[in-house]
């Protein structure tokens, strides 16, 4: 169990948050990345459930070197992987990246990871997504020393879907994963096997991150006191400038935004539009179409991306459009959240036959209604709110700041029951976009009551055409001035668990609760 290294004002001061420092921006070296470096991420071809087994490794967490870019390499805190016992390419290291090996299992797998801290601090790994079992989620109160060992054992039992692996000690998470602790867990299943999607070379994770480095190639981090850390540079999959080369076919891309603070707008750059067919929980009932999809921290993207009429020798750019976070959201240095940015650059150099065409209809999809709901007339209600400590900005999660042990009498819920729960982002100021996640359990937007007018309004309009809402989510974009109701199971595991704001330097000011499942 963690020590509190220090108290949580203390830990303001220290990182930086008072001084509402920004970073130093780095120099000529940060901006002479390997122009056009590429992943070799190539995920199994042959990834059809039954060829996964369950698993069991090893990952540790340690400080290690990079080559991001020409001279000195970059520092960074990296899990690494071994397999103890399993199918070794069921554990896929992103060879030159800072990011963890991807973790392919299927649903029904059983995975067994004995996690090693080799960093100097205290830390936890937490599974983004997945719904385990109290004591295999990461709760910041099973944080161990340097040199301890955590052992996590469950079974996977999630819709087939893209999730993540990160950090997730109290007060040190944005710390821990912004130097480069996080990897991808790939969860297939039955049910996805059947539509036979774009795989191997032609299913593409992107993991979308932002990062500062300085002169010496070095990643500066000094998060803004309201607005986290928004670094001045897109990194794909751990690599800046991302570009692919493409063939004119289909292709599946598996998008995670991994950043701190930085909410993307996603669409692609000639206009045509972005057809997603899953999010966080996996595939939709159907694919859908948007002009932009958001996509804030914490959130995942199923996209599927048709080339097969592009001319060879042409290119897709895939953009962050400009938005407007609204409130006190739109600051800091730039490029500010909202500004535009190129994510990755996909150029069409070969031709290829393609036989398949877009499913209509995935099916297989439960959708909640308001009458299943116990409280369908009285929503769990979880107010954003903000308040100065002691002259310091605290954003806050229903009414109170992070407390290890305990919960308020709204935060304790039965178990495998539906509820509406209401996010409400409507006091009138400072407020800004926060993207809350519940641990644990996948949730469908019911309804969104966006701001009436004002300013809040006018940013509204810039994103609003950009929500998936008939999804299974974990994490969920509240701007300013919205309310959004969810429909959620509750888990049918008992315990303490974290709902909390996933722009994490907010979390780790202290914007996360617990929450109990009741027995
Ligand atoms: Cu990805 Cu508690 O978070
Ligand atoms: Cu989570
Ligand atoms: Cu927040």
């Amino acid at each position: 169990m963690q020590d509190r290294p220090l108290d949580r004002r203390e830990f303001l001061k220290r990182t930086g948050y008072l001084a509402g420092g920004v970073a130093a921006l780095g120099g000529a070296g940060a901006l002479a990345w390997r122009a056009g470096a590429q992943p070799p991420m190539v995920l199994p071809s042959q990834s059809k459930p039954g060829n996964f087994s369950d698993l069991h490794i090893r990952l540790v967490m340690a400080p290690a070197a990079v080559s991001l870019f020409p001279g000195t390499p970059t520092d960074v805190w990296q899990y690494t992987g071994t397999v103890i016992s399993g199918r070794s390419r069921q554990l896929e290291p992103i060879p030159g990246s800072y990011l963890g090996p991807t973790i392919h299992v299927a649903r029904g797998n059983r995975l067994r990871v004995r996690m090693e801290n080799a960093l100097p601090e205290a830390t936890i790994t937490h599974w983004h997504g997945l719904d385990v079992p109290e004591d295999q989620d990461g709760h910041p109160r099973f944080a161990v020393l340097p040199g301890e060992v955590y052992n996590y054992d469950f079974t996977v039992n999630e819709r087939a879907g893209l999730y993540w692996y990160h950090p997730h000690p109290d007060m040190r998470t944005a710390a821990q994963v912004v130097k480069g602790l996080a990897g991808l867990i790939r969860v297939t299943d039955e049910h996805e096997a059947k539509f036979d999607l774009p795989s191997g070379e032609y299913e593409i994770p992107l993991v979308i991150q932002d990062r500062t480095f300085d002169s010496n190639n070095q990643i500066a981090y000094a998060p803004g006191a309201l607005l986290g850390y928004l670094g001045n540079q897109v990194l794909v999959n751990g690599f800046p400038a991302l570009t692919k080369t493409c063939r004119t076919r289909c292709y599946r891309l598996r998008i995670i935004n991994g950043s701190n603070a930085r909410t993307y707008k996603l669409a692609w750059a000639d206009g045509t539009p972005i057809t997603v067919i899953g999010t966080e929980g996996g595939l939709l009932e159907a694919p859908v179409t948007r002009p932009y999809v958001m996509l804030t921290p914490g959130e995942r993207l199923d996209v599927w991306a048709d080339f097969s009429a592009k001319t060879v020798g042409s290119q897709m750019i895939l953009r962050s459009l400009a938005w407007t976070p609204g409130g006190v959201g739109g600051g800091g240095q730039a490029p500010v959240n909202g500004a535009a940015m190129t994510i990755a650059t996909f150029n069409i150099a070969a031709a290829a036959s393609e036989y398949r065409s877009l499913p209509p209809y995935f099916g297989d999809f439960e959708t909640l209604t308001l009458d299943q709901a116990t409280n369908a007339g009285a929503p769990r209600i979880f107010q954003i709110s903000y308040i100065l400590s002691g002259g310091q900005p605290v954003w806050l999660l229903n009414g109170a700041v992070f407390d290890m042990n305990t919960t308020l009498p709204n935060e304790n819920m039965p178990r495998n029951t539906v509820e509406v729960w209401e996010i409400r982002n409507t006091l009138a100021s400072p407020v800004m976009p926060h993207p809350i996640h519940f641990h644990g359990r996948h949730f469908q937007v019911l309804q969104r009551i966006g701001p009436t007018g004002g300013a809040n309004l006018t940013a509204y309009n810039t994103v609003n055409q950009g929500f998936i809402n008939a999804a299974w989510k974990d994490t969920v974009l509240v701007m300013p001035g919205e309310t959004v109701r969810l429909l959620v199971r509750t888990s049918d595991f008992p315990g303490l668990y974290v709902y909390h704001c996933h722009l994490l330097e907010h979390e780790d000011m202290g914007m996360m609760r617990n929450f109990r499942i009741l027995a």
